[in-house]
């Protein structure tokens, strides 16, 4: 997909969403793992990525992508309180995505200028999340949630939402969410394996990446 979204620019989530049909959900353990894995997802056609702050290396990760991979978008995942969101801000995220949704999160993620991708798994949360003005949200985790035939049953009543359906996602099911009109893209884990990652594997990463370009939004 060529992309017209300047790497420098404000995002909004949709537009985070609309870039390529996948973003990786990324857990980095060593920060000189982090230029050469951006650089082998951008590589493979996958620019907007989600170092998710899981590991004590993850602030740093964002910092160096931000830094040195500038074809990239770096985002920071596992966004679950004010403090992560403006340190995520601070290292440079452009976006962020948390697992589930506060008003204080969408508010902190709005203070700091950073698109907030916020997490729902229910049609309360859905109403939580559209009251304090969030349209494009993430289903999470949307396997063990209801998988596809929960999104056609939201496309009723939540007509005005668009999904990002990660947890359980993979290239094989990807396909079949990516069918669904309330479906801008997935995401997942899959494009960065940690045993590629730990091996330096960057080629592996990049035609996993490549791989999904088959995937049709
Ligand atoms: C996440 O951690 O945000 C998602 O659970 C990623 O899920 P996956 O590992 O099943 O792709």
């Amino acid at each position: 997909m060529t992309s017209t979204i300047s790497t420098n620019a404000g995002l909004t989530a949709l537009q985070v969403m609309q870039d390529a049909p996948v973003i990786p959900v990324i857990v980095l353990n060593d920060v000189a793992h982090a230029v050469p894995m951006a650089r082998a997802l951008v590589a493979g056609g996958v620019r907007m990525l989600e170092v998710t702050l899981r590991t004590p290396q993850a602030l740093a990760c964002i910092e160096a992508i931000a830094r040195e991979v500038p074809e990239a978008v770096v985002g920071a995942g596992t966004v679950r309180s004010r403090a992560d969101a403006q340190s995520a801000a601070r290292a440079g995220a452009r976006f962020a995505v948390s697992p589930g949704y506060t008003s204080a999160v969408g508010q902190a993620c709005r203070d700091v200028g950073l698109a907030l991708l916020p997490g729902v798994a229910t049609g309360s949360e859905i109403m939580m999340a559209q009251e304090d003005g969030f349209t494009e949200l993430k289903f999470f985790p949307a396997m063990q949630a209801g998988g596809p035939a929960m999104l056609k049953a939201w496309s009723g009543p939540f007509f005005d939402v668009r999904f990002c359906p990660t947890g359980g996602v993979s290239l094989q099911n990807a396909g079949e969410f990516l069918a669904l009109p309330n479906v801008v893209c997935v995401g997942g884990s899959w494009l960065v394996p940690a045993d590629a990652m730990a091996a330096g594997d960057w080629k592996r990463i990049t035609q996993l990446a490549a791989d999904t370009s088959s995937l049709r939004k």
